[in-house]
């Protein structure tokens, strides 16, 4: 098989869907905007739900990407040859222009064309949709395939459990897939009937491309709708394609990771090749420290915190310092890591350079907090565990202590419990950490399962409320203010921003009496699209990280507001009801965070 780099393979997708008439947009953020059902990007799709619901994208029907991604569902499991918290993902998209019989033969071309990828086609098995009383058997993909060359009997059918795909969050659009492997042992994947797929030994295929065709969204009941329009989304994991073509056992081994094991190998004078326990913690160390790299310097950074984004940033740089202290890696050295990291994606996410000194800064601070306590914490846990009796439980209120007092976030705690045959009472932790704190973290990555996402009337309002909202804050408070996250439910939106304290009640009053006023005036909304260039010359706010995509969409309501985003917005501001500050707080130092609703009598 031809052999690819990190660079050469971002470049050769993107040359590719080009060619077919994409645009090539820039990644977003890490921090999904406006979309509450997750904590993070998971998937290259994520930023184009609106679009994919059927709003108009500026860039046109046809896109393609390269996605930065973050999962942590399977965090304890990073450190095997596989796992990885930060991905990117490459995908293309259709919204409502090609289909089924597009795109197949586009992946076929992909993966089989000397010019591209040049993967053998009696190498790809495929496996379709095995039809359910939701949506029929996808007997057209399968004769798609075969007629492109796939071998009849590489074609597998799956029901839902396997081969349908819709995002992280528990509603959305969704649909069925079709995904593509790569056989690596054919004689065990000869032995197969059309619906054995599952049935093959681990290592007989490994999968590298996902087509879905989203035709539907999964509504609050679990309600398969059809869609206005029929979507194409694809996503091929960028790291484990390149492992597979490179024919390499782990995606730690690739170039992505090289230098960064260089530089852990001369700070600890271990080998990554060791195996056991060496290889595992450099693993987790690489991981980590890329994951943390580019949560702190995405253009909406993150920083350690106790809720949310910033807890799981926490909770990821100290799982890195634990793994580190085993093989020696000296206190401080996190950021000597980074620095390998920033360097080689510097050209792709120049975000990265920019925030450097924050990421190596955010970094030494959070380590130097842990370290301090890591030590005599570890012997506090030793403690604790030698007097349980095996497979013993620790109790709430100890584990809850590990956290307040040393630094130990419960997750790591029940790591090293696992290690040592012991669980953690995790309902009992909960409990004794609501007791201390009222705020307390983010259960899981899914939170809320209603969101702008589901373009429900009192969700746009609330959002169109969120931009007068800021441009108020400009006025009243500081023209420097800026948004630091969002987060608009049916009932209430949510707005975080960069403000050193609260408002004061005067001017709480005078930021609604000034939203207020914008909304009794009636004002339309108007949505254009225009060049990035003349945006920013027009003074529009957002986010200005483009780097390829040059139109966007813009919304201004008068002279009032005037922000670059990508809607859905109420047609006027008359249609708003009254607006209402419920409730401030405080996120972090320098951000605060303002709850508000719409009253509509
Ligand atoms: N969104 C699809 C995935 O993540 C393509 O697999």
């Amino acid at each position: 098989m031809k052999k690819f780099t990190s660079e050469t393979l971002r470049e050769t997708y993107l040359k590719f869907f080009g060619g077919k008439g994409h645009a090539i947009i820039p990644s977003a953020s890490l921090i999904p905007e406006n979309d509450p059902t997750v904590l993070f990007t998971t998937a290259g799709m994520h930023p184009l739900v609106p679009y994919l619901l059927g709003e108009k994208h500026p860039a046109g029907r046809r896109l393609c990407d390269v996605q930065k991604c973050v999962r942590t569902g399977d965090i304890d499991e990073v450190g095997d040859s596989a796992h990885c918290t930060f991905f990117e993902m490459l995908g293309n998209w259709s919204l409502g222009d090609y289909f089924k019989e597009e795109m197949i033969p586009w992946s076929f071309e992909f993966l089989t064309s000397e010019e591209y990828l040049g993967i053998p086609a009696d190498d790809i098995a495929v496996t379709c949709f095995a039809g359910d009383g939701d949506c029929p058997r996808d007997e057209e993909s399968a004769r798609l395939w075969q007629e492109c060359g796939i071998k009849k009997e590489h074609i597998f059918f799956l029901p839902k459990s396997g081969n349908w795909w819709g995002p992280a969050g528990t509603t959305g659009p969704c649909g069925p897939d079709t995904e593509m492997h790569i056989i690596r042992n054919h004689e065990e994947a000869d032995k197969l009937a059309p619906d054995q797929f599952d049935d093959a030994p681990k290592g007989t295929f490994l999968e590298i491309w996902n087509d879905v065709f989203m035709q539907y969204n999964k509504n609050a009941e679990g309600k398969y709708e059809p869609l206005k329009q029929k979507n194409v989304d694809t996503g091929m994991g960028l790291e484990r394609t390149l492992c597979i073509l490179n024919g390499k056992d782990s995606v730690y081994e690739t170039d992505i990771f090289e230098r960064a094991i260089q530089k852990i190998e001369t700070l600890t004078g271990k080998k990554y090749g060791e195996g056991g326990e060496i290889t595992k913690a450099f693993r987790v160390v690489l991981d980590h420290v890329r994951t943390a790299t580019f949560m702190l310097g995405d253009t909406k950074g993150v920083v350690p915190s106790n809720t949310d984004q910033g807890y799981i940033l926490r909770r990821i740089i100290r799982r890195a310092v634990r793994f580190g202290r085993n093989i020696g890696l000296p206190q401080g050295a996190l950021k000597d890591v980074a620095a390998t990291i920033v360097e080689k994606y510097a050209q792709v996410y120049p975000e990265l350079v920019k925030n450097s000194s924050k990421i190596y800064e955010e970094l030494e601070k959070e380590e130097l907090k842990f370290s301090r306590t890591l030590q005599q914490g570890l012997k506090e846990f030793e403690k604790v565990a030698a007097a349980l009796s095996e497979s013993g439980e620790i109790d709430g209120a100890t584990a809850f202590h590990l956290y307040d007092t040393y630094g130990f976030p419960v997750e790591i705690t029940g790591e090293m419990a696992r290690e040592k045959g012991l669980t953690v009472d995790v309902k009992g932790y909960e409990a004794a950490f609501s007791e201390h704190q009222e705020k307390s973290r983010a259960g899981s990555e899914q939170k809320f399962a209603c969101g702008l996402a589901d373009h429900k009337e009192e969700t746009t309002r609330l959002h169109t409320a969120t931009h007068l909202l800021q441009a108020a804050l400009r006025r009243v408070c500081s023209p420097d203010i800026e948004q630091k996250g969002s987060n608009i439910t049916e009932e209430r939106l949510r707005f975080d921003f960069n403000f050193a304290r609260k408002l004061t009640p005067e001017e709480v009053a005078a930021v609604e009496e000034l939203v207020n006023g914008v909304i009794a005036q009636n004002i339309p909304v108007v949505m254009e699209e225009m060049s990035l260039e003349d945006a920013k010359k027009q003074g529009f706010t957002g986010l200005f990280e483009s780097k390829y995509g040059e139109r966007v969409k813009t919304y201004s309501i008068g002279d009032f507001s005037k922000e670059i985003c990508g809607g859905p917005h109420a047609a006027t501001t008359g249609e708003l009801g009254t607006f209402k500050i419920v409730k401030q707080e405080n996120v972090s130092a320098g951000v605060k965070r303002i709850k508000a609703v719409l009253i509509n009598e």
